[in-house]
Order: structure tokens, then C-alpha cells, then sequence
């Protein structure tokens, strides 16, 4: 690949420091990112080129063991390295910036980690310094806004600026590995597709559970809260993915296409349903991985938030594919393990053979597990090895993995940052995905606002509010527990 020009907006910041220079520097390490390449980081802080490579090398030293090359490539990595002084509300730093990336036959890639009210500013003066031809592309972080009519108003100044094809909208659950193994595992494999439909399948949940609280995130996790910080995007994208129809062909839009399709599909939850398929929660002081931890309010230092840290909600695709097949979907903070998964839970047989069992005959269950340990199983019953009759237990056909494929597993930063250098945009967002997922979290927001009701308390270290349990209980169902 030829050398580049990446550009981070926000360049001192914690996603810029935590995620995207470990993952350039991952890529690097595996030869992607070659000698002549610029990496700038760009912030208000008066910085030089050396304080700044400080600042990155103390914040790669956690990811040096990942990689037995990684030490011996860290220097001329920083080298590739610099920092820019640039103020986004005014004019200073912007023609030196222009100056620098005059030449337009190289790929240039703006990376905008900084809060979306700016997106529309940026945009706005990186074309009034000519950095906006065809070789140019921005990335942008969400939140896409924190509703249908913010996120069209961000979209339309980024359109009045870009190309909708310079566009990358970033959410980072579709370079994760197992996700992509989503795409691999459906349309690879005949044997999925026949059973992928609501003849054969009962139901889905989908959960993204983590142990972390607030971190560092008040100011902007309690105006947002689970359902725009997780469910908006990740959660919907993944459940995307499981319900599409067979694009025609990797091509981006031909994916793109198809997932929107499926949030146009999904019913709208309002006013009257809400309080029967959505729970909201709010962590209380626990113990989390044998921690005490405070509870939400504490961590906030206030005690008048609303905001929920745990969202379930029971969601329904309206086509032929999944009429009366529920999506049960589930996220939040502080809970007890970091875990997230996909269970597709099949039908039952229609007729058991098999008279009195000491185990129940279980529907057949394909679990693909995106974190902690990545891997696909397939739970099937068979037969206990054994003369004493035909005895049946539930078990996995079990694929890891870090056993298959060995190695280090990249993080999704890695394979997206590549992809936008590359110029392909099928892992990415386009606006009209954007639009209407907010279209379907909009009135879900709404009538939880017009509520009286308060957030259901949990305590942290557990799975979230019982009526989350309950929610899916009603339905004579559970959620999936790897046993
Ligand atoms: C981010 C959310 O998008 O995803 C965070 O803003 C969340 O609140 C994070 O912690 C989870 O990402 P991952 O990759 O650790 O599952």
C-alpha cells in the first residue's frame, strides 16, 4: 500500500490514544502502513513533535507484549509521527495544515475523534483550505447525533462538504472479528440459509454486557445513556447482520442496502408498548469481579439522573423472513462478566422419540461469541457415550478461535483504519442506516422521558433489573446462560 496522510482531530484524546494509534501501530508492525507515511495528531494543546511521540509511547507500551516484532518497531513507528497545533473554532493552524498536505495524489484521511457538534465546522474549513479532493476521506466517530433530526442536521453538513463515498462513518462492533465471521458464517456455508427463518428459529438475543461504569465519560454518558450509546448503533448493526437478506455480493452498498432494509422492517415500539418490551436500569453500589464498586449516582456525583446504564428490549423484524420471531436485545454497564454474544435459538423437534429422558431434549442453540473469547458453538444433543441405553446430553461443537486460527486476534480499529485507507466502505455507516436507526430508537426515547417511572435499580455486579428476566420470561423463554 503507498504511503498516506492520516490526520487526527482530537490527537491527545483518549479514543486517539487508547484505540487508534495502538491499532496503526499494530498494522504497522504487520508491514501494512509503509516508510513515508504521516501520522499528525492535531489538538489545542501547545505541543511539540517529541512531547507528543512521549505521550504515544507510553500509550503503546500496554500493547508491546501483544506482539513478540512490537519492540523493535516502536521507534521508527513514532517517527512516523507528529503533532499539529490547531484550534477548530478558529482560523489558527489551518494553512500550515494545507500547506503540509498539499499533495493531492496521496490519500488523505481526516479522522474526526472529536464531539459530532464540530463535524460541520471541520468540514467547513478543511474545504475552505482546499483539503477536501477526491483522494480525501473522513472518518467519523459516533454519536451521530442523539436523534433522527441531530443526526440529518450532521449529515447535511458533512454532505454540503464530502461526497457521500468520502464519507466513513465508524462503528467499531462491524471490524470485530466474529461480527465480520457473521457475514462468512451465513453466506459461506450452505447450511445455515435453508433454516434461517422463522419456520426454523424461535427466537434471538443478542446481549453486550460489560463490567465497566462511567470511566471517564460523565459529561457525555449521561446525556446519552444505553439506548444512543449502544443500542442506536452496535447492538442495531449486529442485529442487522443476523436478519439481512443475502446481498448479492460484498460490494457496500449491496450490504448497506440490506441492512437497511431491516431497520425499515423493525416495528416501532411506542408509547403504549414500551412499558411491556423495553426495561431500562440503573446501577446501584456492588461488587463487580470481586470489587466494590459505587453505584451510578455516586460515580456521577449527583443523585437526579435519569440516565439508564441497562437497556433489554424485546424488538420484531416485520417481513416474511421473521414475522413472530423476537429479538430479544440486551446491554449494559457494570453487569457481571464482559461478555457479548449472538444465540439464535432454533424450533424444537416437532415429535421426540425418545420417551422419558433424564435431560430435556434442548432446541439446537448457534452461539457466536464476539467477546472475551471469540468463537462460534453449535449446541446440538447427543447421545452419552456409554452400554447404559440411549442417554442424551446438550453440547457444543466449539470453535474458537484463538485455538483455529492461533495468533493475536486484531482489534477492530486495525481492520477499519485499513479499510478507509484502502477506500472500501463496506464496514462503515451510510447515512441513511444512521437516519433510521435513530427513526426507531426516536419514540422509544420519547416515551421513556414522558414516564414518570424512574430507571429500575440493579446492583452492579449482576445481570441487570429482574424485570429485564421477565421480560423475556413472559415469553416462556431465558436468556442464554453458557452451560
Ligand atoms: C463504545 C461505547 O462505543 O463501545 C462505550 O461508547 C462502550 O460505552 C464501548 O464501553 C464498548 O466497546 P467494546 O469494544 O469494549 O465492546
Amino acid at each position: 500500500m503507498a504511503p498516506f496522510d492520516l490526520i487526527i482531530f482530537g490527537g491527545t484524546g483518549d479514543l486517539a490514544l487508547r484505540k487508534l494509534l495502538p491499532a496503526l501501530f499494530h498494522r504497522y508492525v504487520d508491514g501494512q502502513i509503509v516508510a513515508g507515511t504521516r501520522i499528525l495528531g492535531l489538538a489545542r494543546d501547545t505541543l511539540g513533535d517529541e512531547a507528543y511521540r512521549e505521550r504515544v509511547r507510553e500509550a503503546l507500551q500496554k500493547t508491546l507484549a501483544d506482539d513478540p516484532r512490537s519492540p523493535a518497531a516502536l521507534e521508527p513507528f513514532l517517527e512516523m509521527l507528529g503533532y499539529r497545533r490547531i484550534d477548530l473554532s478558529a482560523d489558527t493552524g489551518w494553512a500550515e495544515l494545507a500547506g503540509e498536505l498539499s499533495d493531492e495524489s496521496r490519500v488523505r484521511v481526516f479522522y474526526l475523534a472529536v464531539g459530532p457538534d464540530l463535524f460541520g465546522s471541520v468540514g467547513a474549513r478543511l474545504q475552505a483550505h482546499g483539503l477536501t479532493g477526491a483522494n480525501t476521506r473522513v472518518v467519523v466517530e459516533k454519536p451521530i447525533g442523539h436523534d433522527r433530526a441531530s443526526a440529518v442536521a450532521i449529515n447535511d453538513a458533512l454532505g454540503k462538504v464530502f461526497d457521500e463515498s468520502q464519507i466513513y462513518r465508524i462503528d467499531h462492533y462491524l471490524g470485530k472479528e466474529t461480527v465480520q465471521n457473521l457475514i462468512a458464517l451465513r453466506f459461506g456455508n450452505a447450511l445455515f440459509e435453508p433454516l434461517w427463518k422463522a419456520e426454523h428459529i424461535d427466537h434471538v438475543q443478542i446481549t453486550v454486557a460489560e463490567t465497566v461504569g462511567l470511566e471517564r465519560r460523565a459529561s457525555y454518558y449521561d446525556k446519552s445513556g444505553a439506548l444512543r450509546d449502544m443500542v442506536q448503533n452496535h447492538i442495531l448493526q449486529l442485529l442487522c447482520l443476523v436478519a439481512m437478506e443475502p446481498p448479492s455480493s460484498l460490494a457496500a452498498d449491496a450490504i448497506r442496502d440490506e441492512k437497511l432494509k431491516v431497520l425499515r422492517s423493525l416495528s416501532p415500539i411506542e408509547n403504549g408498548a414500551t412499558s411491556q418490551l423495553t426495561v431500562r436500569g440503573q446501577y446501584r453500589a456492588g461488587a463487580v469481579e470481586g470489587r466494590p464498586v459505587p453505584g451510578y449516582l455516586e460515580e456521577l456525583g449527583r443523585n437526579d439522573s435519569r440516565t439508564e446504564t441497562f437497556v433489554a428490549l424485546k424488538a420484531e423484524v416485520r417481513n416474511w423472513r421473521w414475522a413472530g420471531v423476537p429479538f430479544y436485545l440486551r446491554t449494559g454497564k457494570r453487569l457481571t462478566d464482559r461478555m457479548s454474544e449472538i444465540v439464535v435459538t432454533f424450533r424444537q423437534v416437532p415429535h421426540s422419540i425418545f420417551g422419558e429422558l433424564a435431560e430435556p431434549i434442548y432446541p439446537n442453540q448457534l452461539v457466536i461469541r464476539l467477546q472475551p473469547d471469540e468463537g462460534v458453538k453449535l449446541w446440538l444433543m447427543n447421545k452419552v457415550p456409554g452400554p447404559g441405553g440411549l442417554r442424551l446430553r446438550r453440547v457444543p461443537m466449539d470453535l474458537s478461535f484463538a485455538e483455529t486460527f492461533g495468533g493475536r486476534q486484531p482489534e477492530a480499529y486495525e481492520r477499519l483504519l485499513m479499510d478507509v485507507v484502502r477506500g472500501n466502505p463496506m464496514l462503515f455507516m451510510r447515512r441513511d442506516e444512521v437516519e433510521a436507526a435513530w427513526a426507531w430508537i426516536d419514540p422509544i426515547r420519547a416515551a421513556w422521558e414522558a414516564s414518570a417511572d424512574a430507571p429500575k435499580a440493579y446492583t452492579a455486579g449482576s445481570w441487570g433489573p429482574s424485570a429485564a428476566v421477565a421480560l423475556i420470561e413472559r415469553d416462556g423463554r431465558t436468556w442464554h446462560e453458557d452451560a
